[in-house]
């Protein structure tokens, strides 16, 4: 998109209808964070709570994603925090492939725009997505991988769901909570050195 600016990206994603997912969206959740965040962190798709408010990780899961951040020395607001798809699945299914597929230039705008270091994936979907790869996210976790998209080279940490922690609380070393405080740990001693 020539002349882009976040103000026209915003418009032009809230008026999108490139899948069938604008039909029963209530709001497009863009996303939100500081312009120029050095971490962009990628979820999946908006929920209920998503689609009724326009904003990203504000449910149950968006909220314990928060906490768990906040342990690890790690802001929300300072972190641009959106989605892989930007509107709601019905029920909150898994977004399928051509909605993936139609709506990750969106996405690229945004890295275009934000020119992160590092990009955050939360879950299966947007690991997979960004990293064109079908490895699960519990043998993607734990390390850096190499990315790319909308034409940069980004440092990429993918982490588990936290609608997933949410089913597996234990904070046991070697258990989902524990492994994921580890990455976010690491990613705040990702974002200190290479600053
Ligand atoms: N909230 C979001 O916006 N995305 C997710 O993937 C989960 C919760
Ligand atoms: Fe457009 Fe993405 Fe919403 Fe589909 S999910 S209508 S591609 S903004």
């Amino acid at each position: 998109m020539a002349d882009l600016s976040w103000l026209k990206l915003k418009e032009a994603v809230g008026r999108c209808r490139k899948c069938p997912l604008w039909e029963t969206r209530n709001n497009v959740v863009f996303g939100e964070g500081p312009e120029d965040s050095s971490v962009l962190l990628v979820g999946e798709a908006p929920g209920a709570e998503e689609d009724s408010s326009g904003r990203p990780f504000v449910g149950r899961s968006g909220r314990f994603l928060t906490d768990l951040m906040a342990e690890a020395g790690l802001k929300r607001e300072d972190l641009f925090i959106s989605n892989v798809v930007h509107c709601r699945p019905p029920g909150n299914r898994n977004p399928k492939k051509g909605e993936i597929k139609a709506c990750l230039h969106w996405l690229e705008d945004i890295v275009g725009l934000l020119r992160p270091q590092v990009v955050v994936t939360v879950g299966n979907v947007p690991s997979q997505a960004i990293m064109d790869t079908k490895e699960g996210i519990s043998t993607l976790r734990g390390r850096f991988h190499r990315g790319s998209l909308g034409g940069m080279d980004l440092a990429v940490r993918p982490i588990f769901h936290p609608a997933y922690l949410l089913r597996n609380r234990s904070r046991e070393e070697g258990r989902p909570v524990a492994s994921t405080l580890e990455d976010l740990r690491a990613l705040v001693d990702f974002v200190r050195t290479t600053s």
